[in-house]
């Protein structure tokens, strides 16, 4: 039994629609206390009856103040007498309640991106940070003025944007940027004041009885059916199984599929790893052309993983059918949630090939609520071997997603393997491997004009993109040295189909890690 799971959570999220929500649960999580995330139709209620409720955080969101359909948070939660955070949306709808000419409406579109936010008062909020912080910001609206009664605590682009205001009569806070995110460089100390200092919250979350608890909610929802889990040895499936692998027994069958667009040498390295962990691990193989035909339908980003995820679907409906099982376990990360739209009210960015999968079995998601970094510390926790806790993640649909522009062949699936397996080499010779959250090699498929020997080629193009991350909500580029970068070009081109090589160190936002 987890810390405190006997009580409520103290703290009350109320998700306006915002991309990072899950990610204020989870900061809140690392820094060892419990909260729940509700809409703002449920919150009052479950607030009404939480004795134990001591602060309320209202996320960002997409929304205007002025859209018809903007969320609408009851005004009674104004005087339920505990502080409130407002984040972003949240203070628009803070600042907007009290003073109906409080607020901007976005001039320009949105606006994304860093900001240097400058403290000009004191106040417990921020307390242990310097006078200005580099933080991360995403909103169309903004304040004009604070409402009478407000002090202005914060403001960026030379005093022009409010970025943080209080009322502390009120027990009102709230803040323009994004202090749950890690481009916000306050080491959680915004949302740690928060908490502990204004509302006085007592740490009621240990990561040690996680494990058992991931066990023991299983064996519940399992009952006396039996599950089947797909191992793809990325971190999430083979930590999951190998959680429950013990726990289980005979009522977990665990699987490896291979799609076509495993990395070089996948298979072997996942029954290794599988067996390491003591999960009883079987590979599927028959149905790799099946995938290759589907996906190279279509140059489509969505329809590709829409027929992936068709035939994904399909091999287990087969698997479960064989093995008379009642249920199926994913490793699904909050993140996949958040990104296919299966999370609260957060916009949908890309259909993940295995969320919200209509097998006719039920599914047991028991790492829903975590992110990478976490499930990279359980398999750590769980003594799983380091290589395993410290690979780099790779998509379900793999190399699939790398070919892009042109219909996926055979062919160009054994370039990007070949092609991410030397880039790897590269970078793990130069010892920079371990620093990159992900490297991505990706296929081009535009042709551009190139010459190689004497003759002149019409040829694809390479992308090697390498990103630091910890949670992939949002990513950084890790920029490779010229040396670096060097090497993987000469290496790269020498395969006679390829004559250009690009790297990609785009931000996400507005890129995605992936090409597709
Ligand atoms: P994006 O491209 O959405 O990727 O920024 C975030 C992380 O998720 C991985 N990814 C996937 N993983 N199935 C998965 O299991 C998928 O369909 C999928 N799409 C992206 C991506 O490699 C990165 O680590």
């Amino acid at each position: 039994m987890k810390a405190g799971a006997e009580t409520q959570p103290q703290i009350l999220i109320i998700d306006l629609g915002s991309q990072y929500t899950q990610i204020i649960r989870r900061s809140l999580r690392y820094l060892g206390f419990r909260s729940v995330i509700l809409s703002s139709e449920q919150s009052m209620t479950w607030a009404k009856e939480n004795k134990n409720l001591k602060g309320i955080i209202l996320s960002g969101g997409s929304a205007s103040v002025y859209d018809a359909d903007a969320p609408k948070l009851p005004d009674a939660i104004l005087d339920l007498s505990v502080p409130i955070l407002g984040i972003c949306y949240g203070m628009q709808w803070i600042s907007y309640t009290y003073d109906k000419t409080s607020i901007h409406a976005a001039q320009e579109g949105k606006s994304y991106g860093p900001v240097v936010v400058n403290f000009q008062e004191k106040s417990d909020l921020f307390q242990g940070l310097p006078e200005s912080i580099n933080a991360w910001a995403s909103h169309g609206d903004s304040l004009k003025h604070a409402p009478s009664g407000f002090k202005i605590l914060a403001t960026s682009s030379r005093g022009k944007v409010i970025e943080a205001m209080e009322n502390v009569e009120k027990k009102l806070w709230a803040v323009e940027f994004h202090p749950e995110v890690e481009q916000t460089e306050d080491e959680n100390i915004i949302l740690n004041n928060f908490v502990e200092k204004i509302c006085g919250c007592k740490k009621d979350y240990s990561r040690k009885d996680e494990i058992e608890e991931i066990r023991e909610n299983t064996k519940r929802e399992l009952g006396d059916g039996t599950a089947i889990i797909g191992v793809s040895g990325g971190v999430d499936s083979t930590t999951l199984a190998a959680i429950l692998a013990p726990a289980l027994g005979d009522k977990l069958k665990a699987f490896m599929i291979d799609t076509g667009g495993m990395r070089q040498n996948e298979i072997e390295k996942v029954r290794e790893i599988a067996k390491k962990a003591g999960i009883k691990l079987e590979v599927v193989e028959k149905y790799k052309d099946k995938f290759i035909r589907a996906v190279g339908q279509s140059i489509d980003a969505e329809e590709k993983r829409a027929h992936f995820r068709q035939v994904y679907g399909e091999v287990f409906k087969e698997l479960a059918k064989a093995y008379n099982a009642t249920h199926m376990l994913q490793g699904t990360l909050a993140t996949d949630l958040i990104e296919s739209g299966g999370a609260g009210n957060s916009a949908k960015i890309k259909t993940h090939h295995n969320v919200g999968l209509d097998l006719g079995l039920k599914e047991i998601m028991p790492l829903s609520d975590f992110f990478k970094f976490e499930v990279r510390e359980l398999a750590r926790e769980f003594k799983l071997d380091e290589l395993l806790a410290s690979r780099q993640p790779f998509p379900g649909p793999g190399l699939y997603l790398r070919v892009v522009g042109v219909p996926v062949t055979v062919e160009l699936l054994d370039i990007v393997r070949e092609a991410d397996y030397e880039v790897a080499e590269i970078l793990k010779k130069h010892k920079v491997y371990d620093k990159i959250a992900q490297t991505i090699v990706a296929l081009l498929g535009v042709n551009t004009v190139g010459v190689k020997g004497d003759g002149r080629v019409y040829g694809h193009s390479l992308v090697v993109r390498t990103v630091e991350t910890t949670d992939f909500m949002t990513v950084k580029g890790f920029y490779l040295n010229k040396e670096i970068c060097e090497e993987i070009i000469s290496v790269l081109i020498k395969h006679p189909k390829i004559v250009r090589v690009f790297f990609d160190w785009t931000t996400k936002p507005p890129a995605t890690t992936e090409f597709e």
